[in-house]
């Protein structure tokens, strides 16, 4: 039998690899503590489960949904853009529900890219824009996000004719795995940049719900000229503590959308129709789940960092998202840093070059685990003595 050449070039995904050691270890008995994958230890609230229980049992929802979803839940969607941004969105032309936002992330690269394009791609980033790009044939020209630049890209330093080539730049603010966040400025550069070279800007808000001391992030589509160029990839996984339910949804530029929708069409057959039912749940109720949800993480941010701080690694105090991006001692590498915390300690942290070259020399630590275990996992950090590189 013979595969194909770009399942070889597919390196394991993370958090595949992350999953296998920890099961490795809780099945040698240790007592793991993981800051590794950022899905929410807190469970879905109630009233988006009982939405669940009930649409299960309405036999329509027992069939194939549509590919562009339930129109009350588009209609959802475009509402919750305009409470919460207030964006305009067209429920029928401008608004597409995901089973995920990954799938959709996935799937965009086939709207643009052909063999031989250029795709923008941040490094580091989440994995999945630039494994879409290899899938569709093309070529990820990376732009290094450094913190002497605010983990933003540096526009300037983009050759001419790999702008002018480029099909399709992607961002993600809040950022992961970095925790930066995206100024009202930031957005207008990157949307200047993209009419000036003819780039699709496609912008990925996964985590604009979680903004600490009161900080809301901003969505790309609030920016003007944002709908002209560019759609936004939005989850409810994070927000509403739903990442086993996959529900997500991209907005912006009808055209885009349009084409999302297409190549969606062919490949998948929707989100099942209960799950959209609870999202409508979800986006369209009381939001004060979202608050309770940021409480607990930024407590657990606050502990974290301290511990981090008291081992004497250099850690910014993120403003948003689910992520501590600390700085590694000199002389490790990152994979090497995290290898001797799982060895040492029974932590698993996730290497920054998982992320790209340009996430080397860091360690992410995701705060979606319990209180008593995020506790527990900071003693470990605060009573190790770092061994030498
Ligand atoms: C930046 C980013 N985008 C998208 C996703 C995927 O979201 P979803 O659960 O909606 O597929 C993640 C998940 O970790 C993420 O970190």
């Amino acid at each position: 039998m013979e595969f194909s050449k770009r399942l070889g070039k597919l390196a394991p995904y993370p958090f595949v690899e992350i999953s296998r050691i920890i099961a490795e270890k809780k099945a040698a008995g240790a007592d793991v503590v993981t800051f590794g994958i950022g899905d929410p230890d807190i469970p879905t609230p109630d009233p988006i489960i009982e939405r669940l229980l009930s649409a299960s049992k309405h036999e329509p929802n027992h069939r194939y949904p549509e590919t562009d979803g339930l129109p009350e839940f588009r209609k959802a969607i475009a509402d919750w853009y305009k409470g919460r941004f207030d964006v305009q969105l067209n429920p029928d032309t401008e608004v597409l529900p995901l089973i995920g936002a990954k799938e959709g992330i996935g799937h965009a690269a086939f709207c643009f890219l052909d063999p031989g394009d250029i795709a923008l791609i941040p490094d580091p980033a989440y994995p999945v824009y630039g494994v879409g790009t290899m899938f569709a044939g093309a070529e990820s020209y990376t732009m290094p996000l450094t913190e002497a630049n605010n983990w933003l890209p540096d526009y300037s330093a983009i050759p001419t004719n790999v702008a002018d080539k480029a099909k399709i730049m992607w961002l993600n603010y809040p950022n992961n795995p970095t925790s930066a966040i995206a100024t009202e400025d930031d957005f207008k550069e990157a949307i200047s940049f993209c009419k000036k070279h003819n780039i699709a800007l496609l912008h990925d808000a996964a985590y604009s719900e979680v903004g600490y001391e009161g900080y809301k992030p901003l969505s790309f589509m609030e920016i003007p000229g944002a709908k002209e160029v560019g759609i936004e990839f939005h989850s409810l996984s994070k927000t509403y503590n739903m990442t086993g339910w996959r529900s997500g949804m991209a907005v912006g530029n009808a055209e885009m959308i349009k084409a999302l929708f297409q190549i969606k069409a062919n490949l998948d057959s929707g989100i099942p129709q209960a799950v959209q039912e609870m999202s409508m749940q979800a986006l369209l109720d009381d939001q004060t789940c979202v608050q309770t949800n940021i409480d607990i993480y930024q407590a657990r941010r606050d502990r974290v960092i301290t511990a981090l701080t008291r081992m004497g690694l250099e850690v910014a105090v993120p403003k948003a998202s689910l992520y501590i991006w600390a700085h590694i001692p000199d002389g490790f590498t990152s994979a090497d840093f995290a290898a001797r915390l799982l060895a040492d300690n029974d932590i698993v942290v996730t290497p920054g070059s998982s992320y790209g070259e340009y996430g080397e020399g860091y360690i992410r630590l995701s705060l979606t685990t319990p209180d008593e275990q995020v506790e527990k996992g900071c003693i470990r950090l605060e009573n190790w003595k770092i061994p030498a590189p």
